[in-house]
């Protein structure tokens, strides 16, 4: 199967989300956030593009806004910038490598500089000249030198911190050991990239050796700076332009034009296209010449950067933010380029979404060579209308991430036929089902989907649903690829063919003894299961926690559960009406709960696993409770008994637990800490009892 591409943002509204999911979901957050920057700042093959990096970011900090209990010591949201990576040293740069502020039309260029006048108070009229150089894509470094001599080369990293590249820097060509007529401390930095065909070299060589390929010249120039081995990176043909100074011990220019000169003297490669530019029109006029001469350059330019010449000037001019005031990158639109598009298939994600991707004639976009194109969901193919064999404009903006702009009708071919997205999953052939408001059709063969059946897996075992302990994330992945659990069903005949595993399990590295005794006594301990997680386990969507506790409540055995469903499939019938009108069961969740139970795929996992299991009904609650039919709202830290637990047993004495005091709240349960809930309570005038009265009404 090929790899599916990026899994879409996740579709639950933030404000939807039970405290549970929450947690859950900020884990998963953690874990693939911290997995993009690995790929992005470590191994320089990033996965995503930046703007999906950057949703998943903002995601991660909207739950935890709403959430702050929740708020991991790993938190994503905790580092700022790039982590150094592992293997080399640290280096604090003397003056922080800035960044640039952006334009991306001309309109902001003529802004900038009547910024510029504005803030020097220029007279009307008076020419503010504009070094306009390359924006070159590689990575910047800094090149310290002292006394004449190369002693450190360093990466930007966050531009506070980089890692310590001295060896590795000095293995480019054209990088000077030693200067004569500098300044004592001498800080030269510029850009180290890629040119001409080595991208393509390597990349024959890396695929030959197995290993990953590089997207672009710009990752594969970083992965290659940044080898642990610097006769690794000599042998990768990079080179350096340099164009800005930083600490240095006596400046002897007044301008940048001077500054690129010197370099010049002092041996450095300077980019031949640099031009000092007396008015801002001369430099639009530079940036429309270089745009147009860019793929002939034989390196990757992504746009113009214009420095306002006078040295005095930008003293003046100081910083915004991160970036100095008197600079400004202006980018070139995003390179475009036509193909055919051969195919439209259909991905299946890890939440079971199906994601369609155009198979397009590889075409060279921004040095890349594009052979697919993801389409998002089923309506951004109908609003394009993009159909197998249709002619098409893509483009690559400033990230990896190729995007198809429009489809060019006049070249599509007669009978071209409008492209649907499939009704049936096209890994496990299960209903592929779309819900109202929501984008994406998503499969739903759940557990027998092998796109989604070990995030499945995983969720059946955890602490609300099966509760395995030693039956995690690393193990179920383990025991799914090599076959030997493949539905809920087989976790718990994996005791008895453990030995008649290939290799039996005791074999197997990391499976002492003690280890799987202690597994299958976990497993042994659940083969009694009460229904509600039983029915929380099986990752039907819609039903989290409460949600199954409630259908557990109102039907009371699985048997009950399934036939009402069964008989709910015709919309009309009485069954169907019986189970909207039951409370808090809304057409979406019953339709949901029909999808998965109707699917044959799933009535077998359910058919197996009570084989194996065996589910008890749900205890009906104890109506003479004083709390039976309220509605309970816990807040602060329980000491004597955990919320989960604080709340099951509410549940089970016929109470309804809420998330946040509302009119409809009837009780509130206030533990030491208790914010925002303890004063809406007060506002409302609703009944708040402490923790030891809480435990008294409990029966404890
Ligand atoms: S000047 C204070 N000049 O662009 C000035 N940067 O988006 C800081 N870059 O991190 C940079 N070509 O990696 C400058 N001719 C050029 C450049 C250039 C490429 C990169 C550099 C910087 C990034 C900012």
């Amino acid at each position: 199967m090929a790899k599916a591409p990026p899994a879409d943002v996740r579709s639950i509204a933030i404000d939807a989300l039970t405290e549970p999911q929450a947690k859950k979901e900020l884990a998963a957050l953690a874990r693939e956030l911290t997995e993009h920057d690995r790929r992005y700042y470590q191994q320089d093959a990033p996965t995503i593009s930046d703007e999906q990096y950057d949703a998943l970011r903002r995601r991660n900090e909207a739950i935890e806004a709403c959430f702050p209990a929740l708020v991991r010591a790993d938190s994503p949201s905790k580092r700022v910038g790039a982590p150094v990576a592992s293997g080399f040293k640290k280096v604090v740069h003397s003056a922080p490598m800035l960044s640039l502020q952006n334009a991306f039309s001309e309109e902001e260029v003529r802004d900038f500089t009547d910024r510029i006048r504005r803030f020097l108070s220029l007279p009307e009229g008076e020419p503010v000249a504009l070094v306009a150089e390359p924006k070159i894509d590689g990575l910047s470094a800094s090149l310290r030198y002292e006394n004449g001599k190369y002693v450190r080369g360093a990466t930007r990293g966050d531009g506070i911190t980089g890692e310590d590249v001295t060896a590795n820097i000095a293995t480019i060509a054209g990088v000077p050991k030693t200067i004569r007529g500098a300044p004592a401390v001498l800080e030269v930095r510029g850009e180290v990239y890629m040119g001409g065909e080595e991208l393509v070299r390597l990349n024959a060589a890396q695929e030959k050796a197995g290993k990953q390929q590089y997207a672009n010249r710009r990752n594969a120039a970083a992965g290659s700076l940044r080898q642990i081995d610097p006769a690794v990176t000599g042998k990768r043909q990079l080179k350096f332009f340099a164009y800005s100074p930083g600490e240095v011990s006596a400046v002897s220019w007044d301008s940048q034009w001077e500054f690129l000169q010197k370099l010049q003297k002092w041996g450095f490669p300077t980019n031949p296209l640099a031009k000092r530019c007396a008015t801002v029109e001369e430099a639009l006029a530079l940036h429309r010449d270089i745009g147009a001469g860019r793929k002939g350059l034989g390196y990757d330019i992504d746009g113009v950067v214009y420095k306002v010449d006078r040295l005095d000037w930008q003293q003046r001019l100081g910083m915004v933010s991160r970036a100095p005031r008197w600079a400004l990158a202006h980018k070139f639109a995003a390179e475009q380029a036509e193909t055919i598009v051969r195919k439209i298939v259909v991905y299946v994600g890890r939440t079971g979404a199906l994601t369609p991707l155009a198979q397009v004639e590889p075409v060279q976009v921004g040095g890349v060579t594009i052979a697919n194109i993801g389409l998002h969901n089923e309506d951004v193919v109908a609003e394009k209308d993009v159909r197998e064999g249709d002619t098409v404009i893509i483009q690559r903006a400033g990230d990896v991430i190729p995007q198809l702009v429009s489809v060019v009708l006049d070249k599509r071919k007669r009978g071209a036929r409008k492209w649907h997205v499939p009704e049936r999953c096209p890994i496990c052939g299960s209903a592929a089902v779309r819900e109202e408001d929501e984008a994406v059709r998503r499969c739903t063969g759940g557990l027998i989907c092998s796109a989604q059946a070990v995030e499945r897996l995983i969720h059946f075992s955890s602490r609300l649903a099966f509760d395995i302990r030693g039956l995690g994330d690393i193990q179920i992945a383990q025991f799914w690829e090599n076959g030997d659990i493949q539905e809920p069903a087989d976790i718990f005949t994996l005791p008895k063919r453990a030995e008649q595993l290939t290799p039996p399990l005791s074999e197997r590295p990391g499976w002492g003894e003690t280890k799987m005794r202690n597994l299958f006594s976990a497993i042994n301990a659940r083969r009694t299961i009460a229904l509600d997680r039983l029915l929380y386990s099986l990752g039907i969507r819609h039903v989290g926690e409460s949600t199954a506790r409630l259908l557990a409540m109102h039907f009371g055995s699985l048997e009950a559960l399934r036939s009402t469903l069964d008989a709910a499939r015709d919309e009309d019938s009485d069954a169907r009406a019986a189970l909207d009108a039951i409370d808090q069961v809304g057409p979406v969740l019953a339709q949901a709960l029909i999808d998965f139970f109707q699917e044959p795929a799933n009535r077998k996992v359910i058919d197996d696993l009570v084989q194996v299991v065996t589910v008890e009904d749900f205890a009906k609650p104890v109506s003479t409770s004083e709390i039976s039919g309220k509605t309970i709202v816990f807040t602060g830290t329980l000491e004597k008994m955990t919320r989960d637990e604080a709340k099951a047993r509410a549940q089970q004495l016929g109470a309804k637990v809420a998330g946040s005091v509302s009119k409809k709240t009837d009780l509130v349960v206030l533990g030491p800490g208790a914010g925002s809930k303890a004063k809406d309570a007060e506002r409302l005038g609703i009944k708040t009892i402490d923790e030891d009265e809480w435990l008294k009404l409990a029966g404890k």
